[in-house]
């Protein structure tokens, strides 16, 4: 079994973010929105609460737990790996991903919420790759990263820094990431 993550400083950042994005828009009950990564909800209850239709929202995870959680809060969510099991297409997807390189003392448990890959980039990438075709017409990515993250290969995205925040050890970056 696997612990749910619990949120923390990147998970109050980005839902910070996405509260601002969201009150801002005023076509925010049509938006579609797709988080990958959903863990406690905490994503999913900052967008239900800015006013998109808990319809439009859909959210999966890699961990059954954090899915089955999800569920109980009356979302939409599915065990998947990324957009393994995702169809259609999104207006915003977004994602506070494992960030961080690999440590070889971490428990393997804890290790599916925080760890990247060797580099800490490396699910960001395969992310960014299959992201490109659940994006509808002018429809934008929200991402968390972090100092600490190596080997991000930002591909042909257009990217804009929305925010960033030090950190006792890191600075956690909020981006908006659109296809060219
Ligand atoms: C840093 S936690 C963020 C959780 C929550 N969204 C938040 O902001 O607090 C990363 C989440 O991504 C999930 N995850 C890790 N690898 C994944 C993958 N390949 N596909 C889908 N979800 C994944 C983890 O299980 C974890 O719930």
């Amino acid at each position: 079994m696997k612990t749910i993550y619990e949120p923390a400083e990147d998970s109050f950042f980005l839902s910070e973010i996405l509260k601002n994005i969201l009150e801002k828009s005023n076509k925010k009950s049509e938006i579609k929105i797709l988080e990958i990564g959903c863990g406690s909800g905490i994503q999913l209850q900052t967008i239900k609460k800015a006013g998109v239709k808990k319809g439009n929202i859909l959210s999966c995870d890699i961990n059954s737990e954090a899915v089955s959680h999800c569920k109980k809060l009356g979302f939409s969510s599915v065990k998947s790996d990324l957009f393994e099991k995702i169809k259609g297409k999104f207006d915003i997807i977004t994602f506070n991903p494992p960030y961080l390189p690999e440590d070889k003392r971490e428990p393997k448990d804890s290790k599916t919420a925080t760890t990247g890959g060797k580099k800490g980039g490396e699910l960001i990438n395969k992310f960014l790759k299959q992201a490109k075709s659940h994006l509808a017409k002018n429809g934008k990515i929200i991402l968390l990263t972090s100092s600490l993250t190596q080997g991000i290969k930002w591909q042909n995205y257009k990217k804009k820094l929305l925010g960033k925040k030090k950190f006792f050890f890191e600075e956690l970056r909020v981006w908006e990431l659109k296809i060219i």
